[in-house]
């Protein structure tokens, strides 16, 4: 029953990816439906008018599966169930048909690199012979010795990538916590049950997959097990499946490597459509935007863009600026790492691993300002931007809490007991609510927010809604500016339809605290009028000197190119943007 979709209001085209803008949810956290202190799947589902109001079109749901949740989760110990927690099969099923009527997709994990130790594999594994087929689920060792070029991810917790299993009497790997045995895709039966498990959950309509932890897939001596030409026939496999029975759905791949590393997980066929994931995360990107407001400079934008290769024309980039983890500070150098946590996390506790654990608005020190500009640059970038749940209400952290447990505290929908988040006594929530007086849902929620035209949400839905009007910023190509002003970024997006109408958009991004001059050559548009999207305001005509513009400190445009002739009176293009919508969301 392969392809199978439910009654559904998708459009219908196989690329949607690129025109999606994905909301990352973690249930647990959302919404409280039966009060027993934690999320659940029919909390989510009664949210889900928040999420499409707000523009979003796509959802990614953080691992819900059946786990011992030492890694929230991503420790899964039945591929096939739902934590019972969260809910049952039935709701998983009601979600995805509920969010499909909606027009909105829905993105899961499928977290093959691992499994939780408690995972039956696992277990048949360690008492299983070894050199058997059970026991070469996983990867064993007599040595932990071996592979020693390899880098440990989680440096705060682990010391090694082995541990000794007593039962076994062998050492296991494993690139994240020790409770988290890496799988052997040297073994075919793996290759199997994970094709298995994806054919499970597609067949079941999910419209795509992020592949988690993805580059460590094989292990081989003498490399640094990331990336390897056998872990990328994996992929291929993977895809060909994808390929052969469930056409419109997507692969998106969780690789945190440098641009040249990640070029190859969209793999290649005809250059065109690739054969391994549609779409890959942009990692070294996100760090460089909060290093370019640190700095106030573009270059470090610009500078890893132009790294960035060519991708297949049907692939995507994936782009964000928060998520469930720490701000990861991997893909950038020694030196900018210091700068960065000097500038962003001067607290240690802030600190985790090689990152910061805080959400967007206190890393922006709550400036709105800031929060603008780098929702402008997220949104209009080349990409598929992924929002990472409360970021749109500006909500806090709290950096007392284990692990990442501070950037994932309970949703703030209202100041109602717990956050509008759960009816249950405050003491047994999943986790407890932000109620620092500057980010506490007394100050910051969906209600309120909701009701001030004002408010970042309201601002949020718009960027969304004017967004979404243009399909230049889903599919058009990135034109990078060079203005002499280097605290001014500013790139043209461009997208001709299959009429051969072109859309042309200038975005302007002052990343500086000061307000800036910048002169921008623009003459090859000379005649059209910028009309800067959000007020529909026309700006005065381009012509054949350097255009010139000021922004505010952190000021922004976003500005379609319309042609002089087409607006006699007033901006006939601007006419169709959309109004501010004021509705009261819940
Ligand atoms: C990446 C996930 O984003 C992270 O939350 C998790 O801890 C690791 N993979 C290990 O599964
Ligand atoms: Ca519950």
């Amino acid at each position: 029953m392969a392809n199978k979709r439910a009654s559904s209001n998708l459009i219908n085209d196989p690329l949607w990816y690129k025109d999606a803008v994905i909301y990352q949810v973690h249930i647990k956290s959302f919404f409280d439906a039966n009060n027993d202190g934690i999320g659940d799947f029919p909390g989510l589902i009664s949210k889900l008018d928040y999420i499409a109001d707000l523009g979003a079109n796509t959802v990614w749901l953080l691992p819900f599966y059946p786990s011992p949740r030492r890694d929230d989760g991503y420790d899964i110990a039945d591929y096939r169930g739902v934590h019972p927690d969260y809910g049952t099969l039935a709701d998983v099923k009601r979600f995805i048909s509920e969010a499909h009527q909606r027009g909105l997709r829905v993105i899961t994990e499928l977290v093959i690199n691992h499994t939780s130790d408690q995972h039956p594999w696992f277990q048949k594994a360690r008492h299983a012979k070894a050199g058997s087929t059970a026991r070469d689920y996983y990867v064993w060792s007599d040595s932990d010795q071996k592979y020693a070029g390899t880098r440990i991810i989680f440096l705060d917790t682990e010391t090694s990538n082995w541990t000794w299993d007593p039962v076994a009497g062998q050492y296991f790997w494993h690139r994240f916590y020790a409770h988290q045995p890496d799988l052997n895709f040297d073994n075919p039966q793996v290759i199997k049950e994970v094709l298995s498990v994806m054919r499970y959950w597609l067949d079941m309509g999910i419209d795509g997959l992020r592949l988690d932890a993805v580059p460590y897939l094989i292990e081989r001596d003498g490399t640094n097990n990331e990336n390897l030409p056998e872990t990328h026939q994996i992929l291929k496999q993977i895809r060909a499946e994808i390929d052969a029975n469930y056409p419109d759905r997507m692969l998106l791949a969780e690789a945190n490597q440098w641009p040249e590393d990640t070029r190859p997980y969209f793999g290649d066929s005809d250059g065109i459509k690739g054969d391994e994931c549609h779409m890959a995360f942009h990692f070294p990107l996100m760090p460089r935007l909060y290093l370019a407001l640190a700095q106030e400079d573009r270059l470090p934008i610009t500078d890893i863009l132009r790294r960035t290769p060519p991708i297949p024309a049907h692939c995507q980039w994936a782009i964000f600026l928060r998520n469930h983890d720490e701000l990861t500070l991997e893909m950038v150098t020694d030196k900018e790492r210091e700068a960065l946590w000097n500038y962003y996390a001067p607290d240690r506790r802030a600190r985790i691993n090689l990152g910061i654990r805080r959400r967007l608005a206190p890393l922006m020190e709550g400036d709105r300002r800031r929060i603008e500009l780098l929702n402008s640059v997220l949104l209009s970038m080349r990409g598929t931007p992924t929002l990472y749940y409360g970021d749109e209400i500006g909500m806090g952290d709290n950096i007392d809490l284990n692990d990442r447990d501070g950037v994932r505290t309970p949703m703030q929908w209202s100041i109602d007991l717990n956050g509008g988040f759960s009816r249950a006594n405050p003491a047994s929530l999943v986790l407890a609510p932000i109620t620092d007086p500057l980010y506490g849902y007394q100050a910051v929620n969906v209600e309120a927010q909701a009701l001030d035209p004002h408010s970042l949400l309201n601002w949020t839905r718009r960027l969304l809604a004017v967004r979404k009007q243009q399909k230049a910023f889903g599919r058009g190509s990135l034109n990078m500016l060079s203005p002499r002003n280097r605290r001014v970024l500013a790139y043209v997006r461009e997208f001709t339809d299959a009429l051969g109408n072109t859309q042309t958009i200038v975005c302007v991004a002052n990343v500086s605290r000061s307000a800036q001059t910048v002169e921008l050559d623009l003459s090859t548009w000379a005649g059209r009028v910028p009309v800067e999207m959000l007020s529909t305001h026309p700006f005065p005509p381009i012509g054949p000197l350097p255009y010139s513009l000021t922004l505010a400190p952190y000021g922004f445009y976003w500005f379609l190119l319309v042609s002089e002739n087409a607006m006699p009176d007033h901006p006939p293009q601007a006419d169709r943007l959309p109004q501010q919508e004021l509705s009261v969301i819940s």
